[in-house]
């Protein structure tokens, strides 16, 4: 039998009514089975230091803990300015550090964006990718999800709504645990 993968998920908003944070507590309805979700808030990340570096904040070494211990890991952003928000940035700046200690370093992993714009925060996942590339992860390519128009998308208590995207985001999870089962088993 496969054994249990263990997926670690964040987003890049801090406030409670955010859509991108409602994504991915939808995940955990539509995740296949043999895998489970752990979230974890990024309220609690200080902005980076480096003089911090050498004595790492409780909240930074709790994350990059979880990190190192996920079989992958999931990622929920909105688009700020056309990138990512620096709460997200500042978070991945964090866990790469310090010097040959990237927590993320060979992590399979999947993005997603929810903005109340047209583009469903396509220009920050791209960003995302590239910072994600020098993270050394393995992202999943397939379904992109975008979803656009979010306020549309979402009910008052921050459930997704939409049935079409629903099933993106199943098929998107399904491929992330069928493709982090591949890469350990080259390992
Ligand atoms: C935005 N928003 C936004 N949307 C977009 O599609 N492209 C963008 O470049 C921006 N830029 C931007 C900058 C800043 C500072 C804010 C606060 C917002 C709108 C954004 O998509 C919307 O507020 C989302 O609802 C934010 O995500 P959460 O907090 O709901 O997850």
């Amino acid at each position: 039998m496969d054994k249990q993968l263990n997926i670690f998920g964040f987003a890049g908003s801090l406030r409670a009514a955010s859509y991108n944070r409602a994504l991915l507590r939808t995940a955990l309805e539509l995740l296949p089975k043999g895998a489970s979700l752990e979230i974890f808030d990024l309220v609690g990340i200080p902005p980076y230091n480096q003089e911090l570096e050498a004595v790492m904040p409780d909240q930074v070494k709790a994350f990059k803990q979880k990190i190192k211990a996920a079989d992958a890991i999931v990622i929920v952003t909105p688009e700020y300015n056309y990138s990512v928000p620096g709460v997200l940035k500042n978070a991945l700046d964090w866990a790469s550090r310090p010097t040959g200690d990237n927590s993320f370093d060979n992590k399979p992993a999947a993005i997603m964006s929810a903005s109340t714009g047209i583009l469903g925060g396509a220009r920050a996942q791209y960003h995302l990718r590239q910072s994600c590339v020098f993270l050394n992860m393995h992202l999943v390519n397939k379904p992109e999800i975008f979803v656009t128009l979010a306020a549309q998308k979402f009910d008052d208590k921050g459930n997704l709504t939409d049935a079409k995207t629903k099933e993106f985001i199943a098929l998107l999870l399904g491929n992330l645990v069928n493709w982090t089962r591949q890469l350990q088993a080259t390992i």
